[in-house]
């Protein structure tokens, strides 16, 4: 049975893709610090790990002991506005403890890494959907560390053979069975429009209404967070037979903030109270996929790409976690 190990298996993405990497007949060790994840998010089915991916000691030792097939790298913190303002904490965590992760796996021999991207390293496009030959510009420093580590990986794949794939996520949503998103503070779009409706917050903040969008509100793809999960899965399997290269997944539908408050209203049977305020730093525009060629060279395709099922589901999850996972 392969032994894969998932960094930032307590976070909201890495929690499903361990979920799903389980079901496929893996064995999952999962590594995280805990940081930012929730210990409860963590599979019972899987050997935990409280570390940190740049303590390269730690690292090394679970390297050494355990028979790892391959790397699926999430851990790292992902607020686009916290990294405009706090530069140092997202090289130090992203691109710095990821650098460490890759030297570690160098040095044990492990060669094969499903990296978690971002949209963020497109920068402000010239043209959506955007395909992956799309110019990489970042226009913030958490899109600048996914663009350096994917570049690592691929000059460790011309020297070492490191086999490797990146996928840009666009917008991860929804919510898949026990699993959520419970961020503190929470900085996302669809669980503040949900709190808000619920009461919870007094009112969602809208960052800029003075986009050149159709309605002035950012637009986004939206991706569930379970056909993300799928991509990786599909994602490992066929690391060799792949191209070294990165996806974009996404759904290649945009939905204004506009619309997503409209959506999670009339699913939450509530009005979602809203303030309208300046652009939030390091935002772009608008954020759309073309994951053409996941679904030509994967087979990919997203199971629940309307935006009213990944909204119902995250409402579930918050309906049923109303002060998020327990303990923390
Ligand atoms: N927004 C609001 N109010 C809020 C939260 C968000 O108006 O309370 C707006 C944002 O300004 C943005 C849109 O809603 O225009 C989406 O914001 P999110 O914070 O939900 O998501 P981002 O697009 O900023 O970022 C997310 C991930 C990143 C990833 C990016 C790729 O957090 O890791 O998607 O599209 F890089």
């Amino acid at each position: 049975m392969p032994l894969i190990m998932v960094t930032g298996a307590a976070g909201f993405i890495g929690s499903v893709v361990t979920q799903a990497l389980l079901k496929e007949g893996n064995e999952v060790l999962s590594i995280d610090n805990l940081s930012r994840g929730h210990r409860m998010a963590i599979s019972e089915d899987t050997k935990f790990f409280r570390v940190s991916v740049g303590d390269g000691p730690a690292m090394g030792k679970i390297f050494e002991t355990s028979k790892i097939d391959a790397v699926v790298h999430l851990a790292g913190l992902n607020q686009v506005g916290e990294s405009v303002t706090d530069p140092d904490l997202y090289y130090a965590n992203n691109l710095r403890d990821s650098l460490t992760l890759l030297e570690s796996m160098h040095r044990f021999g492990v060669s094969k890494m499903i990296f978690s991207s971002s949209a963020a390293v497109y920068g402000v496009p010239n043209e959506v959907p955007i395909a992956e030959e799309h110019p990489i510009a970042p226009v913030n420093p958490y899109g600048d560390t996914k663009a350096r580590v994917e570049s690592a990986l691929h000059w460790y794949g011309e020297a070492y053979g490191f086999q490797s794939v990146s996928l840009r996520y666009f917008n991860a949503a929804g919510a898949s069975g026990p699993v959520g998103e419970d961020h503190r503070p929470e900085t996302h779009l669809i669980p503040n429009a949900i709190k808000a409706a619920q009461g919870q917050i007094d009112h969602l903040s809208l960052f800029g209404d003075d986009y050149p969008t159709p309605d002035g509100t950012a637009v986004r793809d939206y991706v569930h967070v379970e056909d993300i999960a799928q991509a990786h899965v599909q994602a490992l399997s066929a690391l060799g037979q792949l191209p070294r290269r990165a996806y974009n997944v996404g759904t290649g539908k945009g939905y204004s903030v506009r619309e997503i408050i409209d959506m999670t209203g009339r699913v939450c049977l509530a009005d979602v109270p809203v303030q309208v305020e300046p652009r939030r730093a390091g935002d772009p525009p608008e954020l759309v996929a073309d994951a053409s060629a996941l679904k030509t060279d994967l087979g990919w395709e997203p199971k629940f790409p309307t935006i009213e099922k990944i909204i119902q589901d995250a409402v579930r999850w918050h309906h049923d976690h109303e002060t998020g996972y327990p303990g923390g």
